[in-house]
């Protein structure tokens, strides 16, 4: 093993031989951390051919110290190739997060943490493929799953998927307050009524979705991923701007989304991205995932740096948002930073799949044609969706998938440089994208009536739910369902993407069925989305 020394704050390496868990910590010279209890399960994240970071919390503690890691290539712990010390830290709420190098590429390992002599459950893990391999490599992607919106059967169903090299949660993974009809009780936050504001309500909701086992099973099985929208903080904010749709605001905008912004760090098996940047850019979260030569993961954040919504992100019956007001090119979506990064890595990837892991929909949603509902999404920063997309056609750079969340509804279909085609095939499609519904959160009406209190016109309305009238204003959808919930799993070799949108039957009940609801190809070299 190569020690982490420099990487892993927090953690002291040992080299010890496998011996018995409790004298790790000892010979350490660190003192075992005193109570605590495991409560929210553990994870594993930010994985790459030979580095993961390993994750768990603990609960109740009396007081911080270490806590004794074991990671083996076997689940009965008779190879462990590691076995270090990782502090945890009462500023960090005892979150426990450190990150292992020197593993050998696409391997399976399991992992435990210990805490005076009682062991978390065992973690698993494989390692990513190396660099030039050309193995296939298999993503679930998912987004939106408020925990009082319904049960998490969708998470249950990626589960029964045996062999996923990455789970990505593209955002929204945890819910600032309560938008629909409860289906289960939150009491976190102040008044008791799921609005988180302070830096503990935050981490009350974090404890709460990790009371799921569902959701704390998926972490324990697959490498896990996730991007952040807006609910991690408060909805639709755009970076400095807050949204409107907080009831009882008691926090300082800017302090309430460090506190989302830390809650979330604390609970996620991964670190910010950006390593010397790091002080510039404390709470980085876009970054690179090199999944062997098959496919690189390029995951962004639009919100943090986003400049506010155009037109007051008003939405239908109000008048239109001009072209001149959504298109301004003073206006960005992904700030200056992250848009020079995003074209550097489009450019250069030696991957086949540029697969983009995105917050909200790249493709336009006009209801009706050249109308956009949604400016919260790039039909609303025109200019940057141009400027990528020009960056692909004047590079001529092939298999760009964008993969993304937000919209709570089934998408898939061709991007071209303006994000529509007037017909099909016009202008002509540079990329595709698939958007993977939502776990549990409502459709876009249920949405809009929820976030801005008033509901979308019955008229409108029909014309969402409609997807003959969908295909006719937006000819470069391929498909949409704006009923189902659910999640995708995507599946990339040399040849061809293959996509298939998941769905369980209910997300009312504990546990449900789940039926793909449609498969798609896309074969390497064409930015066209077939329906299989
Ligand atoms: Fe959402």
């Amino acid at each position: 093993m190569r020690g982490a020394a420099g990487l892993a704050a927090g953690a002291v390496a040992t080299r010890l031989p496998a011996a018995g868990l409790a004298t790790a910590a000892g010979k350490t010279a660190v003192r075992p951390v005193r109570g605590g209890k495991f409560l929210q399960g553990v994870a594993s994240g930010q994985p790459s051919h030979r580095a993961i970071t390993l994750w768990s919390k603990l609960s109740d503690v009396e007081q911080a110290g270490g806590v004794v890691l074991e990671v083996a290539k076997d689940s009965g712990f008779d190879r462990v190739v590691e076995r270090r010390t990782v502090r945890t830290q009462r500023r960090s709420d005892h979150s426990i997060k450190t990150r292992i190098h020197g593993l050998d590429p696409h391997e399976r390992y399991f992992y435990r943490f210990e805490a005076h002599g009682k062991s978390s459950e065992v973690g698993e893990f494989k390692t990513l493929p190396p660099p030039g391999s050309k193995a296939p490599i298999k993503i679930g992607v998912y987004s939106c799953q408020d925990y009082v919106a319904g049960f998490y059967t969708g998470n249950a169903g990626l589960l029964a998927e045996d062999d996923l090299d990455l789970v990505v949660c593209l955002g929204d993974y945890i819910y600032e307050r309560q938008f629909y009809e409860p289906q289960r009780e939150d009491k976190t936050g102040k008044n008791g009524d799921g609005e988180v504001q302070t830096l503990p309500e935050y981490r009350d909701k974090y404890a709460l979705y990790h009371s799921d086992p569902n959701l704390t099973e998926l972490r324990r099985r697959f490498p896990f991923n996730a991007i952040w929208d807006d609910h991690e903080v408060e909805d639709n904010y755009a970076d400095e701007e807050p949204g409107e749709a907080t009831i009882d605001p008691r926090v300082p905008f800017l302090e309430r989304r460090r506190n989302g912004y830390r809650a979330y760090f604390e609970h996620m098996p991964f670190y910010p991205a950006g390593g010397r940047e790091k002080k510039k850019n404390r709470f980085r979260i876009y970054r690179s995932v090199k999944l062997g030569h098959t496919a690189e993961l390029l995951l962004l954040d639009q919100r943090q740096y986003r400049d506010d919504q155009p037109c007051g992100d008003t939405i239908p019956p109000t008048p239109p948002c001009t072209d001149a007001e959504r298109n301004n090119p003073e206006r960005t979506y992904l700030g200056d930073e992250q848009k020079a990064w995003l074209k550097r890595r489009l450019r250069s990837s030696k991957a086949t799949w540029k697969l983009v892991g995105n917050q909200a929909m790249i493709m336009a949603f006009d209801v009706p044609a050249t109308q956009p509902i949604n400016v919260d999404q790039w039909d609303g920063y025109g200019a940057d969706r141009a400027e990528i997309m020009a960056t692909i056609a004047k590079n001529e750079i092939e298999n760009v998938s964008f993969l993304t969340g937000d919209i709570h509804t089934f998408f898939a279909g061709q991007v071209s440089e303006t994000g529509r085609q007037t017909v099909a095939g016009t202008p002509e499609s540079l990329a595709t994208e698939f958007v993977a519904g939502s776990m549990t959160s409502l459709g876009v009406p249920e949405t809009i009536n929820a976030t801005t209190g008033v509901p979308l016109p019955p008229a409108v309305q029909a014309m969402v739910a409609d997807e003959v009238f969908l295909k006719a204003n937006n000819p470069h959808y391929a498909y949409s369902n704006t009923e189902r919930r659910g999640y995708g799993v995507i599946k990339a070799t040399g040849e061809k993407l293959e996509v298939k949108f998941r769905s369980p039957m209910t997300t009312k009940q504990p546990e449900s069925t789940v039926d793909t609801i449609q498969a798609f190809e896309v074969q390497a070299g064409t930015p066209e989305v077939e329906l299989v």
